[in-house]
């Protein structure tokens, strides 16, 4: 007897195709056995339990077409390919209710199989267990990681993984070599347009970035929400490594003022248009200097060239508001008070370091970046409680007791100071099989900053 599982829908095979993807080899004419049934009845006929069960059932096939022969009949597609594999109750059925069999071609082609579908009848078997199709999707552009025995054939996989999705315009294979200094993947393109200028979206915030020159991780965006969520509107953000502004814009957009520094001129600029971008422009100065320099001057840098007083960012609505206010004065004089301006703030409430691989070598920099202002009156009040510095790290420890004695360790001989009791250590992920990514949170030691031990 016919069922599904004799219906044989998987493509064609063409395995070895390598360079340009042959679209064309891949169609499949499968014989099935049609009803031909008046119009009118079709659903009185799809209905009855009898049929339902021997009715086509193959994922994005239609069952019931259009009959080329006769405008008010249609076919009903079944999963038997012929007459005699029908019990006698169904035909019998059938002479009653129908018009008739009819025979059918099931034609499919390329656009009908998945990606993976198209890649298994394309690779070497012995490469089809572990299909490449996993990657990952910045705008427009995928990135896959290929292994060296997937590479004869990276154009045919790249040009399936283009078709198959849809707003994408480019696919890249990440080559082994990142850059060690500025965080990106060397690129080629496999398949689609040369054109690496990407738009993402986190936190509500646009981000525009070249892709192949700046470094972008959207696994990160849980960590991004959860240190913006610890800064309070008003907050002055040091973001010591912030690329092209994941820290930086969502708290800018929050009402923080950030100084936002990359090294990667690429960064630097980017972070740029996004604070632009954003509508938050004035709440974000951009630097492109080694972070250790960094370090040592943005406490100064606040101190003599505070942020203007701004007020908290506004909704479209407060916005909108606001004019139809600012249009009735210039008719009525001026009825509504002036904007609260958050006042003008010197000081560095959180400083922010991203960068796991190196960040804790860079804590010695902290040591007296507030004596040069230290004895100025207003200091105290103004630096009453410390900065909080949040700094990225890796650790091989995948014990949480082992990673945080080892981190501590390590942060400890950098800033040559013993961290405060009330320091945290957030695990972030894991990045590897033994490598895990950390965040420790201190409130910065006053002696430390202020010069002495
Ligand atoms: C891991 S990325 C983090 C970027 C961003 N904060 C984020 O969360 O996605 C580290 C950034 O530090 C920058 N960088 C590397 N070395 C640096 C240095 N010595 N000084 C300043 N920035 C540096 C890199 O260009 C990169 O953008």
């Amino acid at each position: 007897m016919s069922s599904t599982a004799t219906i044989d829908t998987s493509p064609p095979t063409n395995r070895g195709m390598r360079g340009a993807l042959n679209r064309d080899a891949f169609r499949k004419s499968i014989p099935l056995l049609a009803v031909r049934v008046p119009a009118a009845q079709t659903t009185k006929f799809m209905k009855s339990d009898i049929v339902k069960s021997r009715v086509l059932d193959i994922p994005k096939v239609r069952t019931v077409i259009p009959d080329a022969q006769d405008s008010k009949s249609r076919l009903v597609l079944l999963r038997d390919k012929d007459e005699e594999s029908l019990s006698p109750e169904i035909r019998s059925f059938i002479e009653k209710e129908a018009l008739g069999f009819a025979p059918y071609n099931l034609e499919l082609d390329y656009s009908y199989w998945t990606a993976d579908e198209i890649l298994q009848a394309v690779l070497p078997e012995h490469l089809c267990e572990t299909s490449p199709t996993s990657f990952t999707i910045t705008g427009h552009l995928a990135h896959i990681n290929l292994k060296d025995e997937y590479l004869p054939y990276k154009y045919v996989i790249g040009q399936v993984i283009l078709d198959k999705h849809k707003g994408l315009r480019t696919v890249v294979n990440k080559l082994d070599n990142i850059d060690t200094e500025f965080r990106f993947f060397k690129m080629e393109v496999i398949a689609g347009e040369s054109d690496f200028v990407v738009e993402a979206h986190e936190a509500n915030c646009k981000f525009t970035f070249d892709f192949s020159s700046v470094y972008w991780n959207s696994r990160l965006h849980t960590e991004h929400e959860r240190l913006v969520s610890l800064f309070n509107p008003g907050d002055v953000i040091a973001d010591v490594f912030a690329g092209v502004g994941p820290f930086a814009i969502p708290a800018a957009k929050k009402g923080c003022v950030v100084f936002g520094n990359d090294l990667n001129p690429s960064s630097a600029k980017y972070m740029q248009k996004n604070a632009d971008d954003n509508q938050v422009n004035d709440r974000v100065r951009v630097s492109n200097v080694d972070g250790r320099e960094y370090i040592r001057q943005i406490a100064s840098e606040a101190w003599h060239r505070p942020f203007p007083p701004l007020g908290l960012p506004k909704s479209s609505k407060q916005r909108a508001r606001e004019k139809r206010n600012q249009q009735q004065a210039k008719i009525d004089g001026p009825a509504t008070a002036p904007d609260d301006l958050l006042p003008s703030r010197r000081r560095i409430d959180h400083f922010v370091m991203n960068l796991p691989g190196t960040a804790l070598e860079f804590l010695d920099s902290f040591r007296g970046i507030l004596a040069p202002f230290k004895a100025l009156p207003d200091f105290k009040t103004i630096y009453d409680t410390m900065p909080m510095v949040h700094c990225h790290c890796f650790t091989k420890e995948i014990e949480t007791a082992d990673a945080i004695t080892d981190i501590r360790r390590r942060a400890e001989r950098a800033l040559g100071h013993a961290l405060p009791e009330e320091t945290t250590f957030h695990f972030v992920r894991a990045v590897a099989p033994k490598k895990d990514m950390y965040c420790v949170s201190f409130a910065l030691p006053r002696d430390l900053a202020l010069g002495g031990k």
